[in-house]
């Protein structure tokens, strides 16, 4: 359980405090601030939540000693600073004080910033690069109690360094023989997970061109010498700040678009298994075609596939086709099981089934080519098919290559009235048909789809032979 060290002068917020942070679920002690240290000794506390007044002067000598002191300098604090005290931020920082809780305080707000701290690493690091000895110094001294400082002092050894392990933020030195910081921030993109190293450049040179060239090359601020420390500290704290923040929103879009992904796969899912049920209700309506939904899905996925489909087109033709008779579940069983010859009352109402296939599926706006597949996969090439004598072009292409496959499988399969025709039978019909009845050209395809099968097993199988192309 996350333990929380809690030492503040004002008992009655002290009480109040310690019930909020009990009722979020962790473990508090609550101590008078002259005990504070003690406590910190004596037992391992993953925060400190202590309360400054003006009374004890500038600065906050409870975290100074803390932070010079070996054991504890990574003690992780916040500060809670009465309404109206006027905080010494830059010191706060300098000292490492990740945060800081004005009260009163709503109860959402403390458990957020307690939550935060928590996450947050004790101490963000940060890579001075300065070929200048002294400005490594300056910058080490001054910022070494609230950060962890690596140095550097060239651009390629920075480099090597952040090859190594990515700082949390760059302080970038601009002139350094070989190597200039423009040349280390634009390597910055050639190393992994370095693309959103923040960068602070450090220059003398205080001129508006040099400036934009700095943003330019994708810094996020810059610090002109002589260094003003205490306006350093602010802006290295802002940026990091900035920069976490930018982390977790990266981190959020990366879950929300894996959810997003997730939620997809389950709704493409769920629309392919209402597919398949709906084609196997079409097929259980005729027990003498049976499979012939899925088998002419196939036969128009390889068409498509050998036409050059991307594999999504490919998919999309395989459902169309899937579902190209589901007008046939409007027919009454007695005509569709029909052993003998039909009348032509009963033929027109077996024609219906394309009318009736576009009505069932033309509310699926999401999926518009189910319902072209369903009216116009009984259209001829010459114009003298039903339900609407569409010709040529005119018809759509996916009901032209339905078209195609559904009477190959009409001709391949067995019948209650007969068996499959002779594969050469077949070839010839398909052949026969080609600009008549069929898109020649995709009535060519299936002619070498035949020719391929050269053992007449396509019907048998779902996997076609190849003709070495895979589009
Ligand atoms: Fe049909």
């Amino acid at each position: 359980m996350v333990r929380i060290l809690l030492s503040d002068h004002d008992e009655m917020y002290s009480m109040i405090i310690e019930m909020i942070l009990r009722q979020a679920g962790y473990e508090v002690l609550s101590v008078a601030p002259e005990y504070c240290i003690g406590e910190l000794k004596s037992s391992r506390f993953d925060l400190l939540l202590l309360g400054v007044s003006p009374d004890l002067g500038e600065g906050f000598p409870v975290v100074e000693w803390i932070r010079s002191d070996t054991a504890l300098s990574e003690t992780k604090t916040i500060l809670l600073v009465s309404h109206s005290m006027k905080l010494d931020l830059t010191n706060a920082y300098r000292l490492g004080v990740l945060d800081f809780i004005r009260k009163p305080a709503f109860p959402e707000v403390i458990t957020r910033k307690i939550r935060d701290a928590l996450e947050k690493p004790c101490k963000d690091s940060i890579l001075v690069v300065d070929d200048d000895p002294g400005n490594i110094m300056t910058f080490t001294t001054l910022l070494s109690i609230g950060y962890r400082i690596r140095t550097a002092s060239s651009g390629a050894e920075a480099l090597k360094q952040i090859c190594q392990e990515v700082p949390d933020l760059m302080l970038l030195d601009l002139h350094m023989p070989g190597m200039d910081g423009f040349e280390v921030m634009s390597a910055l993109s050639e190393i992994e997970n370095a693309h959103n190293l923040p960068v602070i450049v450090v220059t003398a040179d205080d001129d508006v061109d040099t400036a934009a060239e700095i943003f330019q090359s994708g810094a996020m601020d810059y610090l002109v010498k002589p260094i003003v420390m205490q306006v350093a500290i602010q802006r290295i704290r802002r940026i990091l700040e900035l920069s976490h923040f930018q982390n977790d929103l990266r981190d959020e879009l990366r879950q929300k678009n894996q959810e997003l992904m997730a939620a997809n796969t389950r709704l493409q899912s769920l629309s392919d298994q209402t597919i398949y049920a709906l084609a196997g209700a079409i097929d259980a309506k005729d027990a003498y075609t049976n499979g012939h939904s899925r088998r002419v899905a196939e036969y128009a996925r390889e068409l498509a596939r050998r036409m050059g489909k991307s594999r999504y087109e490919q998919n999309e033709i395989y459902n169309v086709a899937l579902l190209h008779d589901i007008g046939k579940i409007a027919i009454p069983d007695g005509i569709i099981d029909k052993p003998g010859k039909l009348t032509d009352e009963e033929y027109r109402i077996i024609k219906s089934h394309t009318v009736r296939g576009y009505e069932i599926l033309r509310n699926i706006t999401v999926m518009p080519l189910l319902y072209i597949g369903a009216r116009w996969h009984h259209e001829r090439y010459d114009g003298r098919g039903y339900p609407d004598g569409k010709k040529g072009q005119g018809i759509p292409e996916i009901a032209r290559i339905i078209s195609v496959a559904d009477c190959y499988d009409a001709m391949s399969s067995d019948r209650s009235y007969r068996r499959a025709l002779p594969q050469e039978e077949v070839r010839k019909e398909i052949q026969a048909g080609l600009g008549t009845q069929f898109d020649p050209g995709i009535g060519k395809i299936m002619l070498a789809m035949i020719d391929d099968d050269r053992e007449y097993r396509m019907s048998h199988s779902v996997n076609f032979p190849q003709d070495g192309g895979d589009a």
